[in-house]
C-alpha cells in the first residue's frame, strides 16, 4: 500500500515533519543513512529572530518571528510525547562589540531591529558585563535581547527521533537515487541506492543543501539552494559554575561569533560563513578565528577543554528565505533553504508540510515562500545538477 508522504532527509525539518504528519494519522517514511547527522547535528540551536534580522529583509524577519513564537508549545508537545529534554532554554541573548567600530555596527542594528519593533535594549559596557560578568573589561558595549533563546539541537534530534518511533514513523536508513515518476510526469515515490522503490502520494524533499542534487525529475524544478558551510566548536564546562549563562553573540574587528551555553557547562562556539560548495573539512585556520575571537570577547574559554570541531553545511537560497511548497511536478513538495534558521523554522515549516499533504494550501506566514518566487537558472541553483545518491551524512573528522 502507497504512504501518504516520504520525507527525503531526515534532519530537523523531515523528522518534525514527518512526526506531525503521523500525528496526524498519516503513514509516512523518512528515508535518510543517518537521520539527524547533517546540518542539524552541527548548529547551535539558536532560536534568534532578532539577532538574525538583516536589512533587506523584512519578510523574513516576520517569518522568523511567527517561527519563534511557534516554539514553546512545539517544545511542550515533543517533551510530554517523548518524555525527553529537549533543552528549550528562554535564555535570551547578549550581543556585544569588542571595539568602536563593531559598536556602531550592532548600534546600526538595533535601529534596524526597533523599525521592526523587535525587542532589544542599548547597553554600556559596563551594563554587557553586569549580564555577562565573564565579558573582557574591554568590551564598548552591545545589547540585550530577551526574546532569542535557544535549544540543544541534539537532544531535539534525539527527541524527534524517538517521537517519529512512537508515532509509527517507517525510518528507512538509506539514500534516495531518484524521484519515480509516471507517464504523465507525477511523482509516484522514491527509488534507493538498493534500486528498491517506496511509493507515496507525496513526496516532500527536505535533504538540506543537498536537494538541488536529486535525480529523477529536471533539475530546473528542484529548489535552488546551495551549501554554505559553518564550522562549529564545542568546549566542555563546568556545570555547576557555567562559564556563562546566556546565548553571546559578539563583533570582534568586524567578525561575528557566538557562544551558546548548554545545561551541562558546554559552550557551544560558532561560525564561519564559507562558500566553498560541499566541502566539510575543517581548516586550522577557521579553527584559530573562531577561538581568537571567542576568547577576545571571554577570556574565561581558554580553560575549556576543546571537545569538537565540525562543518556542517546551511542550506542556502538567493534570497535567504526558505522554499516551503509544491515543485512543478505533481506529487513533488519541498522544504530547504532555511539557511541560518532551520531548527527556528522547523515547527512552523512542519506545520505547512502537513497542511500540504493532507491537500490544504501552505499556511501563512510561509505562504509566501514558494518555490515559484525564484528566477529559474539564477545564481542559487546548486553547483552540481547531477543525479547522485542524496546523503545527510555526519561530517566525518
Ligand atoms: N544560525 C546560526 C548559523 O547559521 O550559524
Amino acid at each position: 500500500m502507497d504512504l501518504d508522504a516520504i520525507f527525503v532527509g531526515g534532519g530537523v525539518i523531515g523528522l518534525s515533519g514527518a512526526w506531525r504528519a503521523a500525528r496526524r494519522g498519516l503513514s509516512v517514511a523518512v528515508v535518510d543513512p543517518a537521520p539527524g547527522h547533517g546540518a542539524s547535528w552541527v548548529a547551535a540551536g539558536m532560536l534568534a529572530p532578532v539577532t538574525e534580522a538583516h536589512f533587506g529583509e523584512e519578510r523574513l524577519v516576520s517569518l522568523l518571528v511567527a517561527g519563534a513564537d511557534r516554539w514553546a508549545s512545539f517544545a511542550a508537545e515533543l517533551e510530554e510525547t517523548t518524555g525527553l529534554d529537549i533543552g528549550y532554554q528562554r535564555c535570551g541573548t547578549a550581543v556585544v562589540a569588542l571595539d568602536t567600530s563593531d559598536r556602531a555596527v550592532i548600534d546600526d542594528l538595533l535601529e534596524l531591529q526597533w523599525s521592526f519593533h523587535l525587542d532589544s535594549v542599548r547597553l554600556s559596557g559596563s551594563q554587557c558585563r553586569d549580564l555577562v560578568p565573564a565579558l573582557a573589561p574591554g568590551v564598548r558595549g552591545g545589547a540585550h535581547v530577551p526574546g532569542d533563546h535557544q535549544v540543544d539541537n541534539r537532544r531535539l534530534i534525539a527527541a524527534l527521533l524517538r517521537a517519529c518511533a512512537l508515532s509509527g514513523v517507517d525510518l528507512v536508513a538509506s539514500e534516495v537515487v531518484e524521484v519515480t515518476t509516471r507517464v504523465d510526469r507525477s511523482a509516484t515515490g522514491v527509488r534507493l541506492i538498493d534500486r528498491s522503490v517506496i511509493e507515496a502520494s507525496t513526496i516532500v524533499l527536505c535533504a538540506g543543501s543537498e536537494t538541488g542534487l536529486l535525480g529523477g525529475v529536471p533539475p530546473d524544478v528542484l529548489p535552488p539552494v546551495r551549501p554554505v558551510k559553518g564550522v562549529v566548536l564545542r568546549l566542555r564546562g563546568s556545570a555547576s559554575v557555567p562559564l556563562v549563562t546566556r546565548t553571546v553573540r559578539g563583533l570582534v574587528h568586524g567578525r561575528s561569533c557566538y557562544l551558546v551555553p548548554r545545561a551541562d557547562g558546554s559552550l557551544v562556539l560558532g561560525a564561519t560563513s564559507e562558500e566553498r560548495g560541499f566541502d566539510r573539512t575543517v581548516q586550522a585556520g577557521a579553527v584559530h578565528a573562531l577561538l581568537d575571537d571567542a576568547r577576545a570577547l571571554i577570556p574565561g574559554i581558554d580553560e575549556l577543554e576543546l571537545v569538537e570541531c565540525m562543518a556542517g553545511l546551511r542550506p542556502g537560497s538567493p534570497d535567504n528565505g526558505p522554499f516551503v511548497g509544491w515543485t512543478e511536478v505533481p506529487g513533488l513538495a519541498a522544504a530547504t533553504g532555511h539557511f541560518r534558521n532551520g531548527i527556528l523554522l522547523a515547527p512552523l515549516t512542519a506545520d505547512a508540510l502537513v497542511a500540504m499533504v493532507v491537500g490544504n494550501p501552505v499556511p501563512d506566514p510561509l505562504s509566501g515562500f514558494g518555490l515559484g518566487r525564484v528566477i529559474r537558472g539564477g545564481s542559487g541553483h546548486a553547483a552540481s545538477t547531477s543525479a547522485r545518491p542524496i546523503s545527510t551524512r555526519t561530517p566525518e573528522r
